[in-house]
């Protein structure tokens, strides 16, 4: 078994390239299934959920390839199995945005419920209740949704919560609908609109994407595009929150300031310097951290997946900070094994009040997702002794050479097997 080991660090300096969005690829590749022809996508960050996303396209018959760095060619045979067998779901939650671009496109699709993430109920009634507002009717059995339709028509969708997954699915299957779809409530991530963008080069008509009324014109043809993937925020905020912790001064070539500018205000308030130019991100930390209070919000708010990132600072800033979090519930696993580094950390249903302490201390510790798994890393730079982060495939999934990157900017880190 695979494991990283992280000892006390910094300060960091140097330069780090940041890949494209992760949540914007596999979205980018799901809607490959709407078109036949050959598709080539730059920027796509190697990390294992991409390598699921493949793998779900071809057992639908779709190919993907590498081609040079960071670039995939798929291809769509035009012919697909509109399916996705519960072996790929179940690897990435992310799989259920094929349901809306399959039924659009060949009137059915049969698609294994989704698992994922283990933070707590993600259900889909949003997905379920904009596609069904097009005309698709829905039936579950034996742990699929079988989803049939005529030709899709337009409607007008009022979202509950602006949920990212379900605005990207509906969104997916009002291209090809009759007539004009209106999603109020949407979500106004900046991968939604990189989707929008994508679909639009494709002949899709979306407007309004990345505000909270996406207004979708359906269209009869829509055809293969080459497209940049948007850089990863998340992964800008690993980086910053490394910088943070371990002090320095960092730069992050391509990093969009514009993506993130409430994260980049709230490290501003923690007593970080970040300021932007044309090639990302500048980031110096010269003195101790601040503590702050904080809430996670859907876009343009604090996003959730920065939340194991702040933890992970006010573990170590002065004094007290309050964390709440709106958008999942037991989103605060990871807090265990923070604690289990040494740091003071009380949660109380959706708060967590952290007490920041001069160091942490070194310990066995497992990454339970994603972004906890990589905050249990930048958490480490300040612990003393060693502290080794258990099964890093959970990192994996979204980080394309997390030691790798840290290493080049000075971090005492290796990887063992
Ligand atoms: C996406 C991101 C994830 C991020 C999240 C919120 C990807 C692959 N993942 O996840 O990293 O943390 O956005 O920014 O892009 N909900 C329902 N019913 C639904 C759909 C969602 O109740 O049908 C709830 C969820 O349980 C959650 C909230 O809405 O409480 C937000 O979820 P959503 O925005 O849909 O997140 P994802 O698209 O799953």
């Amino acid at each position: 078994m695979d494991r990283i080991l992280v000892r006390p660090s910094g300060p960091l300096s140097g330069d780090v390239k940041i890949n494209g969005a992760k949540n914007s690829a596999l979205k980018l590749m799901a809607a490959c299934t709407l078109a036949q022809g050959t598709y080539l996508l730059k920027e796509v960050p190697d990390i294992t959920d991409v390598q699921s996303m493949a793998e779900l396209l071809r057992s639908m018959g779709l190919t993907v390839r590498n081609l040079e760095t960071n670039q995939i060619e798929i291809v769509n045979p035009g012919d697909i199995t509109p399916e996705a067998p519960y072996e790929q779901v179940e690897k990435m939650r992310a799989s259920i945005v094929v349901l809306g671009p399959l039924v659009s496109t060949y009137g059915k699709a049969r698609v294994a419920l989704p698992g994922g993430d283990d933070f707590g109920p993600r259900p889909i009634d949003m997905h379920l209740k904009g596609l069904e507002a097009l005309g698709v009717r829905f039936s579950s059995e034996h742990g699929y949704i079988e989803a049939e339709a005529e030709r899709l028509t337009g409607s007008r969708v009022v979202l509950d919560f602006p949920s990212v997954g379900a605005t990207e699915n509906i969104m997916m299957a009002a291209v090809r609908a009759r007539g004009e779809t209106i999603i109020e409530n949407a979500a106004r991530e900046p991968e939604i609109a990189d989707l929008a963008a994508f679909l639009n080069r494709m002949g899709a008509k979306v407007l309004g994407a990345g505000s909270s009324t996406v207004t979708i014109q359906g269209v009869d043809n829509l055809v293969a595009v080459e497209h940049t993937v948007i850089p990863d925020r998340i992964e800008v905020a690993t980086y910053l929150s490394a910088v943070g912790i371990a002090g320095g001064e960092i730069n992050l070539l391509g990093a969009r300031a514009d993506h993130m500018d409430m994260l980049c205000q709230k490290l501003g308030e923690m007593g970080m310097r970040i300021s932007s130019d044309s090639t990302g991100l500048w980031a110096m930390a010269s003195k101790g951290l601040q503590s702050v209070d904080l809430a996670t919000l859907p876009y343009p708010g604090l996003a959730t997946d920065y939340k194991p990132f702040l933890v992970a600072m006010l573990s170590v800033a002065d004094v007290v900070g309050i964390v709440t979090e709106n958008l999942f519930s037991g989103r605060f696993r990871y807090v265990d094994e923070l604690i289990r580094m040494g740091a003071e950390i009380r949660t109380e249903g959706h708060h967590a009040v952290i007490r920041g302490v001069p160091k942490l201390s070194g310990a066995p510790v497992r990454a339970h997702d994603i972004r906890a798994g990589a905050a249990l890393v930048t958490a480490a730079l300040k612990a003393e002794g060693e502290t080794e982060i258990r099964d890093p495939h959970h990192i994996d999934r979204g980080y394309e050479d997390l030691v790798g990157k840290l290493k080049s900017l000075g971090a005492d880190i290796d990887r063992v097997n």
